[in-house]
């Protein structure tokens, strides 16, 4: 029986040396350790044999059965490494092969100018707002000192949802939303946004534009801290040696109002064709924000003032960046878009 057994050993760790695959193997090991292997009837046949020997016989069987199950398993770990082998040759990849390049995107012209915009005056303490682009009449228009029948509305014909709520015409209704949520406390805030109007789509037009609305409120505000901030703004946006100019101008919502002229970048004000030959080119409408839409928010027009200001951000960066046509910013063209990154170096 032990000359059988031996036997039987040499014979799998042959059939293990032999395997070439983990498949192979373990029909190995089925064949047997299995039940029904020879392993299994020599453990049976054991109890014919004499009390004596069946321990001695026993114990060897167990011997060559874990020395046969420690080479299954060497074995198998061989063939696992193997197998990664294999796969990792089959799936290397030539490193030194051209690859395809990736296309990055960049900002769009005006959400960078919108960004630089917020930053500088989040430097300067104020916060950003938000309103919503459906608006309700009231705060685009009454709030705003804009009574249902105000001529100044036609100026800012628009989409209406229905009679009381329309797309807004301008981010300004944000100012009277500012106000009644401050409940009379001290506001600084500016509000990049869309708005639309009915209007013509030309090179300088659009029916739907950006702008930033910029609103100050508290004790003391007056004309000249308006100057100074709009000052500030035109430095930073197109040069320290820019100067501003303000003209008389009519905004229901702000008394004094002015338009918000900046000296001609090009030319540096003798006349060009970038300013019309005028040395100055319009930027912004502002004012100080009129006693009625003060009192409709609810603030006190004889202990607080404020100034207020709105920012055609794609006049900014047709001027900023040279750019002739308005539509440009619309039609996503990425040679058009793809310029921006190199513009700002
Ligand atoms: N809302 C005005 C416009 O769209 C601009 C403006 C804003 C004027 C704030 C004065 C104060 O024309």
């Amino acid at each position: 029986m032990e000359q059988q057994l031996n036997q039987l050993k040499a014979e799998m760790l042959q059939k293990i040396e032999e395997a070439t695959n983990l498949k192979a193997l373990n029909e190995v090991r089925v064949a047997y350790l299995g039940k029904k292997g020879p392993i299994t009837d020599l453990l049976k046949g054991m109890g014919k044999l004499s009390a004596e020997e069946r321990p001695k016989m026993g114990a060897l069987v167990n011997t060559v059965r874990e020395q046969v199950t420690a080479e299954l398993e060497t074995k198998a770990a061989i063939l696992e490494e193997q197998a990664i082998q294999a796969q990792l040759a089959q799936e290397s990849i030539d490193v030194t092969l051209p690859g395809a390049a990736m296309k990055s995107g960049n900002r769009h012209p005006l959400t960078r100018v919108i960004e630089e915009i917020e930053d500088l005056f989040i430097s300067m303490g104020y916060e950003i707002a938000e309103g919503p682009e459906v608006e309700k009449d009231y705060y685009n228009f009454e709030a705003l000192n804009l009574p249902k029948d105000h001529p100044a509305r036609d100026m800012q014909d628009t989409f209406y949802i229905s009679e009381e709520i329309l797309l807004r015409t301008q981010t300004s209704p944000v100012q009277a939303r500012t106000m009644e949520e401050k409940q009379g406390a001290a506001v600084r805030i500016i509000c990049p946004g869309k708005v639309f109007r009915r209007d013509s789509d030309d090179a300088t037009h659009s029916h739907q534009f950006m702008q930033i609305e910029g609103l100050v409120v508290g004790e003391n505000i007056c004309m000249s801290d308006l100057k100074g901030t709009l000052d500030v703004l035109t430095k930073k946006m197109f040069g320290a040696d820019r100067e501003i100019r303000l003209r008389p101008s009519f905004f229901p919502f702000t008394e004094p109002s002015v338009e918000v002229d900046v000296s001609c970048f090009k030319c540096g004000g003798s006349g060009c064709n970038v300013c019309k030959q005028t040395g100055w080119i319009e930027i912004l409408g502002s004012g100080m924000v009129h006693p009625n839409v003060l009192a409709m928010a609810g603030y006190d027009p004889k202990k607080v003032s404020g100034f207020a200001f709105g920012i055609g951000v794609e006049r900014i960066a047709m001027l900023k960046y040279g750019v002739d046509d308005i539509r440009h910013f619309y039609t996503n063209d990425v040679r058009f878009l793809s310029q921006f990154e190199r513009a700002e170096g």
